[in-house]
């Protein structure tokens, strides 16, 4: 098996890559959708596992070999995901770095799994024995193939199918399969995606055979007329079997209506078949519209000997001026990144996985997915093309530890670099994706692999993209690092760069339209300054969209020691070296629910922008090819976040316009804040959604103004003792210490409210981000100054219906910086809290200030009249409502897989914290500030790296803020919260807020 370190030798006996059609015997099987021609060997079969080459049993692939006391695995699975060796997660460096000291092409001897597996199979009757075929959809990452004691052949790719005739090696009855599939050879050199080290039969494997005359293989080509109404219509076809005799035909199906027959043609190994269709409907993402055409097999009797459906789009993409269109139309990408991933399954992600995944992809406006950073399942171009998303199609080629280490770019050694002996490779998996894919229309650009560096091997291969298929355009984004071959893309594609750095491309007479092909990283709590990256679509024609890194965290469900299930990441199986929980980036979590960053990207990336003022709405339509009376405009009025009045219209904007569309509303003239709000719904039912969704919003707030102020001139009882200043009512009693520098005690009622009394607070539970950027480094003295302060002075002063009290706080920063809170109690219990800081020189910015205080557990209701429904920050709050809204303290922890900040509400007028009873605490004041009401303190969240790490629930801890610094998000390794969204400690700062107590 010296073949697995050759790079020039990735396969033995493999079959030609083809299109990924289907083939049907009758056309009653076709619209069942039931291949006889194909016949699954999903399911349970014979494993054995060994460490490495050497440990591996050799001749398990013989007759006689005794195998009945073998494990069994499911196919497709993952090797380490069913109880043999254990899944690992490594970024860059190649994953046995550390282990043993290779260079490209050799391979680790000692820990390198090999994974034998055995099954028997019998061939369905009706087949004919002389065209047998197997194919292996995706297998991780090569293997050997055997069957009834033969060698069949030997393939590597992990993520492109593997087929192979096996007719000459069958015998009547049962046949014995034996696959040995080893989990690294050379082509893992050009594997090295940032993701889990897996291995195995992760994809379907079926045996099939082909009727005696098969079309082999489908190029669909469409040439649209200039004016983009008619096309030419042209099925090149490659022919196996039979020809004498056969004809072949086609038929074009608008929805059920024949639009057009060709004439029969006689068969050739190879023919195209061209027809001219007038006046045809476009395909794109937003009306994903597919013509049915059906080519049949005839022979001399007219007899049905094959027949293919295969889908049709008609679209056209170019490169018109310096832009991409798609007919006609500047395209302007929406997009995300999507590793095929399930907490349980790994990649082995099951089609109802995917239906998830394009459902929620159309609901929250994507238009676009990179299939970062291999060729997916084929069932996934299926729904792209059915519900409508631009694909961005991903060879499997990243080879990042081969350049990059430790951050800093050496290429000493680089694959595949200018290395003549690993172009073939790197063409055979072009080939493998072209030719699979070629015929899907949501395919418009081809992509040379992911972070493999520059060089003449990768340009050869976007040469061939380019000789093969001029419809479509090609994308490689790594030339970044060496602009030898620039020409390797057709668009400048970048990955995380900052908005100043494409800007400044963009001034500077650029070449090619850029897209960012990984932005805004979604690692933890992220995303944040989004909208300074879309704002860029209409400034620059050549600003193109770009694609979120990325769609779903990578981390995979298992138990912890008490066998309670969480989801894992790097290091948690003993899995070293590892990246931990860079693996967990996703916009949707692991187990496939929306993170609270999606609000956000829905709102952003939807083509329709809504503004609304008092007497109308502004709608922009920025949807290339829909008018906006596809959906319902509604409209409501609100006072203090309550629906007065409400109403629907349809709103006639056609695409890449905007219009003012008058709206009224019953005139109220009652003081207080209205908001005017408006949403565009669909109004049918979709694949994806049904009626009722919302698509975006937009709101306006307005206030009416009252003139009356309410006086209360209640007496209250001040008790100034030498230790405690007491502050009684009707039906409170409030203590402020004079040691402990705090209110102590709120009693109502005789109801004691405070557990922990409150303090001003600086700090926030690092973010990933902030880890990555170092912001608990730059800004602890923050987190000493909220756990450390000293009280200083202490300033009471007493009147009829009231009493206030005034701490300075010394702060542990350096240099030291002082604090004052002054609480102000007036008859009705009220509490109003001031903070005042004057501004310091020569300090850090400061991650949040406001007040932190604990109630007990059974506060457990949280209400406000502020953002919602999800987290909201400074940097991220585009996506969020201003409304009323409810949920539970215990709901506000978002499920990033390491504790973090979470949890935020912005434009908080008031808010309210409340037990079953509906006792509580109200906090609300006149300028709109920001409040969190989780069950752990920031340093508690700060402390565990897991959540089953966080202690058993105790309290409610309210953090009351002016304001948090921005979460940041341009990427996870060092790029800061931008300055707009810091909190500067050199100025003054003033927080006023009203507590009361509700009974
Ligand atoms: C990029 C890479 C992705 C992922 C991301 C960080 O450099 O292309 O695969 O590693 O960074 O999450
Ligand atoms: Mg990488």
């Amino acid at each position: 098996m010296d073949y697995l370190t050759k790079p020039e030798i990735f396969q033995i006996n493999r079959l030609e890559a083809h299109s990924d059609h289907k083939y049907y015997n009758t056309l009653e099987e076709m619209t069942k959708g039931i291949m006889t021609f194909r016949k699954s060997l999903n399911g349970n079969w014979k494993f054995n596992f060994s460490k490495n080459l050497n440990s591996r049993i050799r001749d398990f692939y013989k007759n006689d070999y005794d195998y009945s006391g073998w494990d069994t695995i499911k196919v497709p699975g993952h090797i380490q995901l069913q109880g043999f060796d254990a899944p690992h997660y490594v970024n860059t460096m190649y994953p046995w770095d550390g282990h043993e000291v290779i260079l490209p092409p050799e391979i680790p001897k000692d820990y390198n799994p090999v994974g034998s597996y055995i099954r028997t199979f019998d061939i369905p009757k009706n087949w004919d024995k002389d065209k047998v075929f197997i194919s292996f959809q995706g297998v991780e990452s090569c293997f050997n193939l055997w069957i009834n004691g033969e060698f069949v052949g030997y393939s590597e790719d992990t993520f492109t199918p593997a087929e192979f005739e096996i007719s000459k090696f069958l015998h009547e009855g049962e046949n014995k399969l034996a696959v040995e599939v080893i989990k690294w050879c050379s082509g893992s050199w050009l594997e090295d995606q940032d993701f889990w080290r897996l291995s195995g039969i992760f994809r379907d494997v079926y045996l099939y055979s082909v009727p005696k005359t098969h079309i082999r293989d489908i190029f669909v080509k469409t040439e649209l007329s200039d004016d983009l109404l008619n096309s030419k219509l042209k099925l090149e076809l490659k022919i196996a079997g039979e020809i004498s005799n056969k004809k072949v035909y086609f038929e074009l199906f608008d929805k059920e209506e024949l639009k057009l027959k060709s004439p029969l043609t006689t068969i050739s190994n190879e023919l195209v078949l061209e027809e001219y269709i007038e006046n045809i409907s476009l395909w794109s993402a937003e009306n994903p519209y597919l013509y049915k055409l059906n080519i049949y097999v005839v022979d001399e009797n007219n007899n049905l000997v094959e027949v293919i459906p295969q889908k049709i789009g008609f679209r056209k993409f170019e490169m018109k001026d310096k832009i991409m269109h798609i007919n006609g139309k500047r395209i302007v990408f929406k997009g995300v990144n999507r590793h095929e991933f399930s907490c349980y399954h790994g990649r082995a992600v099951t089609e109802e996985e995917m239906l998830w995944d394009i459902k929620f992809m159309k609901r929250y406006n994507f238009n676009a997915v990179r299939t970062s950073h291999y060729p997916n399942n084929s069932r996934w171009y299926e729904l792209c093309d059915e519900y409508g998303l631009y694909v961005i199609d991903e060879a499997n080629i990243e080879s990042h530890g081969s350049w990059q280490k430790i951050g800093a770019c050496k290429p000493d050694w680089v694959v595949p670099g200018d290395r003549e002996d690993w172009l073939p490779m790197v063409l055979d998996r072009a080939e493998s994706m072209l030719e699979r894919d070629k015929n899907h229309p949501s395919i418009i650009i081809w992509s040379c692999g992911n972070e493999a560096f520059g060089g003449e091997v990768l340009y050869k291969m976007s040469e061939y993209f380019r000789d093969r298929d001029s419809s479509r355009l090609v994308h490689y984004e790594s030339i970044f690092w060496d602009r030898r071959y620039n020409d390797t893309s057709d668009m400048e594609s970048r990955m995380y760069a900052k908005v100043t750095d494409i800007e400044e491309y963009l001034n500077d007479n650029p070449q090619k339209p850029f897209i960012n092909c990984e932005y805004t990283h979604a690692m933890g709590n992220s995303n944040g300054a989004m909208h300074k990256y879309t704002e860029l679509e209409n400034k620059y024609p050549m600003y193109q969209g770009g694609f979120i890194w990325d769609y779903i965290d990578q981390a995979i469900m298992t138990k912890d020691r008490y066998g309670k299930e969480f989801l894992a990441f790097g290091g948690d199986f003993g899995d070293q070296p590892t990246d931990y929980n860079f693996c967990v980036n996703g916009v949707v979590y692991a187990d496939r629910r929306p993170s609270p960053k999606m609000q956000e990207v829905k709102q952003l990336f939807c083509d329709f922008k809504l503004f609304p003022e008092k007497n109308g709405v502004l709608i922009k339509n920025e949807s290339l090819f829909t008018n906006a009376n596809k959906y319902i405009l509604r409209y409501t009025l609100k006072k203090e976040g309550i629906s007065l009045y409400s109403n629907i219209l349809i709103p006639e904007v056609s695409p890449l316009s905007e219009k003012f569309i008058e709206l009224s509303f019953p005139n109220y003239t009652d003081s207080g804040e209205y908001i005017i709000e408006c949403s565009l719904e669909l109004v049918d039912n979709t694949l994806w959604e049904k009626n009722g969704h919302e698509l975006c919003f937009g709101q306006y707030v307005y206030k009416v103004e009252s003139l009356l102020e309410e006086k209360t001139t209640k007496k209250v009882f001040v008790e100034n003792s030498d230790v405690n200043l007491g502050v009684k009512g009707d039906n409170f009693h409030i203590i402020f210490s004079k040691s402990y520098g705090s209110m102590v005690s709120v009693k109502y009622n005789e109801k004691q409210f405070i557990k922990y009394p409150p303090f001003p607070n600086f700090w926030r539970a690092p973010t990933d981000n902030d880890r990555g950027n170092r912001m608990a480094n730059r800004y602890s003295q923050w987190k000493i100054a909220s756990l450390y302060s000293r009280v200083v002075n202490i300033d009471i002063s007493e009147r009829e219906d009231g009493a206030s009290i005034t701490y300075t706080y010394e702060l542990a920063t350096s240099p030291v910086t002082y604090c004052k809170v002054t609480y102000d109690v007036n008859s009705l219990g009220q509490i109003k809290v001031k903070m005042l800081y004057d501004g310091f020189e020569g300090i850090s910015e400061m991650p949040a200030f406001g007040m932190t205080m604990k109630l007990p557990a059974d506060y457990e209701n949280v209400k406000w009249y502020g953002n919602g429904l999800e987290e909201t920050y400074l940097d991220r709050k585009h996506g969020a409502k201003l409304g009323i809204f409810e949920n539970k303290v215990q709901d506000n922890i978002s499920d990033y897989v390491v504790p973090q900040e979470c949890g935020n509400k912005t434009e908080v007028r008031w808010f309210t914290v409340t037990d079953n009873k509906g006792l509580g605490i109200k906090v609300s004041a006149s300028i709109p500030f920001e409040f969190s009401a989780l069950p752990y303190t920031a340093h508690e969240l700060e402390s565990a790296g897991h959540h089953f790490e966080l202690p058993n629930i105790h309290n409610t801890v309210l953090n009351i803020n002016k304001f948090q610094m921005g979460i940041g998000g341009d990427d996870s390794w060092g790029a800061p919260t931008h300055d707009e969204y810091l909190i500067p400690s050199d100025k003054k700062i003033e927080f006023e807020f009203i507590m009361e107590f509700l009974e």
